[in-house]
């Protein structure tokens, strides 16, 4: 069943709430409105993206139960649409199951993804998926005792909470596990203390399988695929993505029986970012974001609808097409300053280039490694286009106003 699609800011309006109004919200509060949908945009920060264009923007601490409830309650949204992880997911679940909202893709799905042990161990224990092996530690002792224990070096250790590669670090012997977990301690964020340490899977590519659960015509769910988007991290953080990553047919079919168990399994609708690692015709899942992924901007130069787009409809119930458009990439413009308020030179010799475009984020704040912008191109092939968008986002200079 499809929500009633209505005009906004009346009484009988279909309101959708995202929590966490960054880039990717931002996107998908324009591609909502474009379907008349009234949008509410919270974040714990005045003047995110995502509240710069909604109809309404509240500013609260959305891993607190009671504010998260009390506005919910207030806005009576529904739908709510995570954009981030650090919410309080219990409570969601609480209130999902009191009927009071409809979490997307599901409540359950916002738990499990919300750190990096319930998608784990759903991935890797409960449905068999091949993932790099892995230990969960509380203590400097235990993390020491993990690696020694089978994990090994190279590994990689990470706060069970965090996002961008915050506090997580690469270790290749005994001399560097104390500082990798100190670095975890100072990066993690709520559920401080604990950590995943991971066996280093050398792989040859990684890449997003954007997977798209939407109704289909007789009103069952149907899951499709976008092309596999490429991409490139520095420090976990990704700078680089590319569509279509060519991958042998055997690869990708395997590639997606991956995704559509992890994605078959949190249910709901909605679009889904599905990190894999590859090498040679070996897959191993890394993790989900049940939500557009920020590798997958690319789909604004690449797609007929972009993954915003996608994400839009899917939840609504509306129908969906995943066919890529032309060949793209995409490349991030970082503030490269700490300053409150930028300037942003080169933008016009950005864009002089033909298949070129830009989006610059609106963030009020920037910091020298945050993403305040993505350049994006479309060309007659990847390599071109990756040329294209990284030479475009090298022409943009931003400044301290
Ligand atoms: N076990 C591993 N072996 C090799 N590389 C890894 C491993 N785990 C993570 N990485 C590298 O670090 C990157 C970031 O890791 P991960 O996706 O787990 O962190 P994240 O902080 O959730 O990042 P994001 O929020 O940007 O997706 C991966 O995309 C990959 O490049
Ligand atoms: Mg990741």
């Amino acid at each position: 069943m499809h929500l009633p699609l209505t005009t906004p800011l009346q009484p009988h309006s279909t309101r959708v709430m995202l929590l966490g109004s960054g880039e990717l919200g931002k996107e998908v509060l324009i591609a909502l409105q474009r379907f008349g949908v009234e949008t509410i945009a919270v974040d714990r920060y005045e003047h995110a993206p995502g509240q710069q264009v909604a109809h309404r923007a509240h500013t609260i601490a959305m891993n607190d139960p009671a504010q998260l409830r009390a506005l919910i309650e207030r806005e009576r949204p529904h739908l709510v649409v995570p954009e981030i992880e650090a919410i309080a997911t219990a409570e969601l679940e609480a209130m999902e199951a009191e009927g009071l909202v409809r979490v997307i893709p599901t409540a359950r799905a916002a738990r499990l993804t919300m750190d990096r042990e319930g998608i784990r161990k759903l991935a890797a224990e409960t449905l068999g998926l091949p993932t790099s092996p892995y230990r969960f530690c509380d203590s400097l002792a235990e993390l020491q005792a993990a690696i020694d224990g089978g994990i090994g070096y190279p590994c990689i250790i990470k706060p069970v909470m965090s996002s961008s590669g915050k506090g997580q670090s690469k270790v290749d012997g005994p001399s560097d596990v104390a500082a990798a977990w100190a670095h975890a301690m100072a990066g993690g964020r709520v559920g401080a203390g604990r950590v995943i340490v991971e066996g280093f899977i050398d792989f040859e590519h990684e890449i997003t399988l954007l997977t798209v659960r939407a109704l289909g015509e007789g009103g069952e769910v149907q899951t499709s695929f976008c092309e596999p988007i490429g991409h490139i991290q520095v420090q976990g953080d990704y700078v680089e993505s590319w569509q279509p990553h060519a991958m042998p047919v055997a690869t990708l079919h395997r590639a997606q029986a991956v995704a559509r168990a992890v994605t078959d399994n949190l249910g709901g609708l909605g679009l889904f970012g599905v990190e894999l690692f590859i090498k040679g015709d070996r897959v191993w899942f890394s993790e989900v974001s049940p939500r557009p992924h920020d590798t997958g901007m690319v789909t604004m130069a690449t797609q007929w609808q972009s993954e915003f787009e996608l994400h839009a409809r899917a939840i609504l119930g509306l129908p969906v097409d995943t066919r890529l458009k032309s060949p793209g990439a995409s490349a991030v413009i970082y503030g490269g300053v700490d300053a409150r308020g930028l300037v942003f030179d080169g933008v016009a010799e950005a864009l002089a280039e033909a298949g070129t475009d830009i989006r610059l984020f609106g963030k009020p704040e920037s910091f020298v490694k945050r993403r305040m912008g993505v350049a994006l191109a479309f060309a007659d092939d990847v390599q071109a286009a990756r040329s294209k968008a990284k030479r475009s986002a090298a022409l943009v200079r931003p400044r301290a106003a």
